[in-house]
Parts: structure tokens; sequence; C-alpha cells
């Protein structure tokens, strides 16, 4: 796909090399647990497949990896046993038949994205699922009673249009000021969504969350869970 064909704040995931795409948030042990052996799950912004290889792990079937990031996607399929294939593609326009797979995932993929295009992530997961399968959502969960993190949300809402969004610089690089843009949403956010989409019947759970990394840098946060069937 051409990156004309996704707007800038997904061109930034883009270029992220090999292994280096930030990734944190979990799937929830109890939606893990309700997959069967023979499923086919779809991983909606797979990456390297660090989700995929967990699913295939845990119920030993099968796994479609789809992303934007060519190269997370090539280093995914050297570390796949076969299990998990990996697919080149936007959220937005999944190049699958109707009613195919048997449940999908979107770990940290709607934070990634502008507000606008949300909703047609979920339409197109909705269009390939069997009726009755599941799609499982985490993201991280807007902090409500810090004021280091309320004021960082107005300050980034001031520039990005959207309160919850988060400007994460790159530490690395003083040529990048901008790393990624990413979104900490409420539960209501997410429900609305999936029911825009036309799920039903969610199941909302929190996960604590500890980002730090070796050195303490980093912050703890809420992982929030939510997933919805296609009736
Ligand atoms: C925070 S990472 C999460 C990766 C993976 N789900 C995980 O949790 O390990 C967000 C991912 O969404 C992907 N992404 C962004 N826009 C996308 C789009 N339009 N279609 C598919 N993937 C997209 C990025 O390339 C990146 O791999």
């Amino acid at each position: 796909m051409s990156s004309g064909e996704l707007n800038q704040r997904e061109q930034y995931w883009q270029n992220f090399e090999a292994g280096t795409t930030p990734t944190s948030a979990q799937l929830h042990p109890e939606y893990l647990a309700s997959l069967n052996s023979d499923d086919m799950i779809l991983d909606i912004g797979a990456c390297s497949g660090r989700l995929s290889r967990e699913i295939v792990a845990s119920t030993g079937g099968k796994v479609v990896g789809i992303d934007i990031n060519v190269s997370e996607l090539v280093l995914g399929a050297s570390r796949s046993d076969g299990a998990t294939g990996f697919v080149a593609a936007s959220a937005e326009s999944l190049p699958f038949e109707n009613d195919i797979f048997d449940g999908g995932i979107l770990v940290g993929v709607l934070a990634a994205v502008n507000r606008q295009r949300r909703k047609q992530f979920l339409v197109e997961a909705f269009r390939v699922l069997k009726p009755g399968s599941s799609i499982f959502v985490s993201e991280f969960e807007r902090v409500e009673d810090d004021e280091e993190w309320t004021e960082r949300y107005q300050h980034d809402a001031d520039i990005t249009g959207e309160y919850g969004n988060v400007i994460v610089p790159d530490y690395t690089d003083p040529n990048l000021p901008i790393s990624f843009i990413g979104h900490h949403f409420e539960q209501q956010e997410l429900d609305k969504l999936l029911h825009a989409a036309g799920f039903i019947g969610t199941v909302f759970r929190r996960l604590p969350l500890d980002t730090r990394d070796e050195s303490g840098f980093g912050y703890l946060y809420s992982n929030i869970c939510s997933w919805a069937t296609k009736p």
C-alpha cells in the first residue's frame, strides 16, 4: 500500500525499524481462554507478531497478522513456525472475504490512528469475522486523577484536536521531535466504537500494566480490554 493511502499519524508507525515499534498493551487471559484450537484468528496491527505468537502458544490454533509496517512483518515471518501468516495491509480495507475468521484482535492499534479512522477499522473487522465470533480490543486507559497527565492531555489536545491524545517525542533522535501520537481511552469510548461497528454484548476488564523499562523509566498505566460479539 502506498503511504499516500495512510494519513500522517499512521506513517509514524511505518517508520519504525524491525523490532523497534513500541508495544505494551496486553491480551486478557480470560479472552485467551475463550479461544479454541481450531480457530483462525486475525491479528490486526500485528507488528512482528508478539501477540500472534501468544495466541498460537496458548491455543495451538492459527493466526493471520496484518500491518502497514513491512519490516516488522518480515521480522514476524522470520520468527514464525508456520502457524502465523503475515500480510501487508491496512486495517481500513482488509484483503479478505466476508465471514471467514473465528476471532480478531486489535491491540494498541485504535490508539495509533486518528479518531475519524477508528470506526472504519472495526467495521472492517466486523465484516471479516464469522457471526458469533468476537473482536478483542486492548488499549491504555486514560488517567483521570493525576494533574501531570491531565495537563499533558490538555496540552496535546490543543495541538492534535483530541483530548486523550499523547504526543510521544523521540528521546533518542533530536531530529525527530515526534516519534508517534497515541491515545488513552475511556471505557465508554471503546464501547461506543464497538457498538457503532455492529458488535454487541461488550465484556470489559482492566489489567494493571507496568511500562517501566530496566532503568525504571516509564509509568504505571492501566490497560483496558473490551471484547464484543458479531451477532
Ligand atoms: C502499538 S503497536 C501494537 C502492535 C501489536 N498489536 C502489539 O500489541 O504487539 C501499533 C501497530 O499498529 C500498526 N498500524 C498503524 N496503522 C495501521 C493501519 N492503518 N493498518 C494496520 N496496522 C496499523 C502499526 O504499524 C503498529 O505495528
